[in-house]
């Protein structure tokens, strides 16, 4: 590599991995619990899947939740964990105003379930909040062109949405390889999350298609031991290769 190409290397190099645990598979009786616990084995977010049995055919937890986790969503000396909100709901704008009152810190929604994608974004910046977009895997990535540039956050869904445990689908990773040439063509400060069927033996190639965030639900919670995986997702992202 000579001296030219590797001044045009994107901000986010080298990347800064982050593991975000999804609570969508911890122990729904214990949740303050569990959002403790897996702070305490190393999660960097936690992420908190929002289902509507309307945009999804599932239902799980509103912002009362969310709120009642705030206080759970901190390090033992008192450092504060983001909550990556991740809204599979539609209509968006109500309850992401919700959730940005609730305590979010991220929160992302799915372009074809809101009206008017450019204002739901505002509106969630507006509130303070990081706003991301998120992809289903049949999801074309067009409306990037006009939104990329106010965006904190992009989620590509590796599996269809509405439910954990299922398993990854490999045309996610083109689109991941994508969305990378879009961000650092962009030259933001944009993460770029992956969601959906994360597990120690594939998250090295989903870090080498150029995602730097990792949602990962079962794998952690499935789990008795949730710091020894992430360990393992941490080791095996060490070794990753870097986006071509
Ligand atoms: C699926 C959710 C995911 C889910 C991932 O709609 O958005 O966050 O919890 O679960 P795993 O990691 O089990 O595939
Ligand atoms: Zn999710």
């Amino acid at each position: 590599m000579n001296a030219s190409q590797s001044s045009h290397k994107p901000p986010h190099f080298p990347p800064t991995y982050r593991i975000a645990p999804s609570i969508l598979s911890a122990d729904f009786a214990k949740l303050g619990e569990e959002v403790r616990d897996v702070i305490a084995a190393g999660a960097d977010w936690i992420h908190f899947d929002v289902m509507d049995n309307h945009y999804v055919p599932n239902l799980t937890f509103g912002p009362m939740i969310c709120q009642a986790l705030k206080p759970h969503a901190k390090t033992a000396s008192g450092v504060a964990v983001p909550i990556d909100v991740h809204l599979m709901v539609q209509p968006v704008d109500a309850l992401a105003a919700a959730f940005a009152e609730a305590g979010a810190d991220l929160i992302s929604f799915h372009p074809d379930a809101s009206g008017h994608v450019h204002r739901s974004v505002q509106a969630i910046k507006g509130q303070g909040v990081k706003a991301g977009l998120v992809f289903n895997p049949a999801q074309p990535l067009d409306v990037l062109d006009w939104v990329i540039d106010d965006l904190d956050l992009i989620l590509i869904m590796s599996v269809n949405p509405g439910f954990g445990g299922q398993s990854f689908i490999d045309s996610a990773l083109r689109k991941i390889e994508a969305v990378r040439r879009r961000i650092d063509a962009c030259g933001k400060d944009i993460r770029l999350e992956v969601d959906g069927g994360i597990k120690t033996d594939n998250i090295a190639r989903v870090a080498a298609a150029g995602a730097d965030t990792f949602v990962a639900g079962s794998a952690i919670f499935g789990k008795p031991d949730y710091a020894s995986v992430i360990q393992a997702m941490r080791a095996a992202l060490a070794n990753a290769k870097m986006p071509a």
